[in-house]
C-alpha cells in the first residue's frame, strides 16, 4: 500500500495488533469500540467564560497525545490497523469494525489525509461509566464545545451503543444535542442549531453496557467520499472497501491489475491513486478544518509535501474493461479526476465481453465485482453465466490471482473452482466474500487439456 513516510520520531505501537474476539450483535458496521477506562481527553480548561460573552478565543490544539478511533468496513480492520502503523500512529489496536490508535492531534489530520480504508476519523473528547442518561448528560456537558467549534457551526449526534441498558437511543441523542446547546447558552447568547443531513460537525457517542465514550469527528464527510466519483453507475464499490481488497491482497502497484468488470472504476481508480502515491483526501475537504483549533499551517505543509510526492502513473500496469461503453466511459473520467488525460490514457480500457478477452500480460492479480444477482432473474442469468467465467479463466488466465468479490456465495460452485481464500467483506449492508483463486498453468498428473488443446490451470485448494 502506498503511504507517506511515517512522521518524525513517530512512536511504535506498543501493542499487539490481533484482532479481538468478535463482540456480537453489533447493530451498526460502523461503530466505536469498547476503550479501557480512561479519564476525559479533553485538556482542563479554566472557568467557563460567564453567559453573554460573544467572543472565544481558539485554544491551540492538545499538546499530550489525543485517542482516536477509525470506523472501517467489516473484515478491513487488520489492514487498516497496518495502515495506521506505517502512518505512524501509536497504540494501534484493531477491534471489530475499526481500530483505535492514538498520537500527536495532527495525526488526526494525518489519517484522515492519507487513510485508504479509515471511513472517518473520530477524536475521543470524553469517555466515562454510566448507569443512566443522565449522566450521559453530564459527560457531553463537560466537554468545553464552545472551545472546539463557534455557534455557526452546525451539529448532528449519532448515538450507537452494544448492549447498552438505555432503553432509547433517541432520547440519549436528544439529551447529548442539549448538553452541546446547553455548554453553549451558559458562554454566549448563540448556540449551533442541528442539521442531519449536511453538518459542519458530527458528533458520536458510543454505548457500551457501561461506559459511554464522545468523539468529534475530525472527518465530516465520510472519508470514502474522495471527490472523484462526480457521477456514479449503479451499484459502485465503496472507494474504501476497493482500496482495503488491494491491501488485502498486498497489491502495491508492482504487479498488473485488471478488472474486466470495472463498471465506473472504482477499484482501477484507487490503484491509480495507490501506484501514483495520490493521498486520498487530497481533493476534499475536512471538518477539522473548521475548529477553532485548526493549524492551517501544518495542514498546508502535510497537503503540500502530499502533491509532491506524486508521480504518473506507468503504462501497462492497469487494465480495464467493461461490457458497457458508458460505464468504460465513467471509468475514464474518474481516472481523469485524479490525475488528468495522462493517469486516464495509462490505463489500458476495453468494452468486450469479459469472456471474450485475452490475458492482458502473463502474469498479476484479476480483482473484480461481478453482478450480484440480487434479484430473481439476475440470479438466474448468473448461474448460466458463471460456467463461461470459469472457462475463461481456465483457458485464458493461467499465472494469475483472480479474486471476486461478491454477495454471491455460490460463486465458486458455479465457476466451478475451489477458492483458496475466501474472505468475509461487507459492501455497505451487503454481507459479501472475497473469494480468492490461484490460476497456474500445472503439468500435474491430473491435468488433461481443454478442447482447445490448452493446459488446464490447477486451482490452489
Ligand atoms: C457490480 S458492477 C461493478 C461495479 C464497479 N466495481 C464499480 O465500483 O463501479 C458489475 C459490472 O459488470 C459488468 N458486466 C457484467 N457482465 C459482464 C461481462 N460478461 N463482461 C464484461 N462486463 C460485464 C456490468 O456492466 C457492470 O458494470
Amino acid at each position: 500500500m502506498a503511504i507517506p513516510p511515517k512522521a518524525p520520531n513517530a512512536p511504535k505501537s506498543p501493542m499487539p495488533l490481533s484482532l479481538p474476539k468478535r463482540q456480537r450483535p453489533q447493530p451498526q458496521p460502523s461503530q466505536p469500540p469498547q476503550h479501557p477506562p480512561t479519564a476525559p481527553q479533553v485538556a482542563p480548561r479554566p472557568a467557563v467564560p460567564r453567559a453573554g460573552t460573544l467572543s472565544i478565543r481558539a485554544k491551540p490544539a492538545p499538546e499530550r497525545a489525543q485517542k482516536f478511533f477509525a470506523p472501517c468496513p467489516r473484515g478491513l480492520e487488520q489492514v487498516l490497523a497496518d495502515e495506521l502503523v506505517a502512518l505512524g500512529a501509536a497504540h494501534v489496536s484493531a477491534t471489530d469494525g475499526g481500530v483505535g490508535f492514538s498520537g500527536p492531534f495532527t495525526m488526526g489530520y494525518r489519517v484522515c489525509l492519507w487513510s485508504r480504508i479509515a471511513s472517518r476519523v473520530l477524536w475521543q473528547l470524553a469517555e466515562s461509566e454510566y448507569r443512566h442518561e443522565e449522566e450521559i448528560y453530564r459527560l457531553a456537558r463537560n466537554v468545553d464545545w464552545p472551545h472546539l467549534f463557534s455557534a455557526r457551526e452546525t451539529i448532528r449526534v449519532q448515538v450507537d451503543a452494544m448492549r447498552s441498558p438505555v432503553t432509547s437511543l433517541e432520547f440519549v441523542t436528544l439529551r447529548v444535542k442539549d448538553a452541546i446547546v446547553d455548554r453553549f447558552r451558559a458562554a454566549m447568547a448563540s448556540r449551533p442549531s442541528v442539521n442531519t443531513s449536511m453538518p459542519d460537525m458530527r458528533i458520536h457517542v458510543f454505548l457500551t453496557a457501561y461506559k459511554a465514550t464522545v468523539y468529534l469527528d475530525l472527518a465530516g464527510e465520510a472519508l470514502f467520499k474522495r471527490g472523484y466519483r462526480r457521477e456514479g453507475l449503479s451499484a459502485p464499490l465503496r472507494e474504501n472497501l476497493a482500496a482495503g481488497m488491494l491491501a488485502l491482497k498486498g497489491w502495491t502497484g508492482q504487479m498488473p491489475l485488471f478488472d474486466p468488470m470495472c463498471g465506473s472504476g472504482t477499484i482501477l481508480t484507487e490503484a491509480a491513486m495507490i501506484a501514483m502515491h495520490v493521498a486520498p483526501g487530497a481533493q476534499r475537504g475536512f471538518a477539522f478544518e473548521k475548529l477553532r483549533n485548526y493549524d492551517a499551517a501544518a495542514f498546508r505543509q502535510m497537503r503540500d509535501g502530499a502533491a509532491q510526492g506524486v508521480t504518473p502513473l506507468a503504462a501497462h500496469l492497469l487494465f480495464g474493461n467493461d461490457r458497457s461503453a458508458d460505464a468504460v466511459a465513467t471509468t475514464r473520467r474518474h481516472l481523469q479526476n485524479i490525475g488528468g488525460d495522462a493517469t486516464a490514457t495509462a490505463v489500458t480500457l476495453t468494452s468486450e465481453a469479459m469472456e471474450t478477452l485475452p490475458a492482458p500480460a502473463a502474469s498479476g492479480l484479476l480483482l473484480t465485482n461481478p453482478p450480484y444477482g440480487e434479484r430473481l432473474n439476475e440470479l438466474a442469468e448468473l448461474k448460466a453465466w458463471y460456467p463461461a467465467v470459469g472457462a475463461w479463466l481456465k483457458r485464458t488466465m493461467a499465472g494469475w490471482r483472480a479474486c471476486f468479490i461478491t454477495a454471491d456465495r455460490g460463486l465458486p460452485g458455479g465457476i466451478g473452482f475451489k477458492p483458496s481464500r475466501r474472505t468475509p467483506l461487507f459492501n455497505g449492508a451487503l454481507d459479501c466474500r472475497l473469494f480468492e483463486f490461484e490460476l497456474y498453468a500445472g503439468s500435474r498428473r491430473t491435468d488433461r487439456a481443454d478442447t482447445d488443446g490448452a493446459a488446464t490451470p490447477k486451482i490452489r485448494a
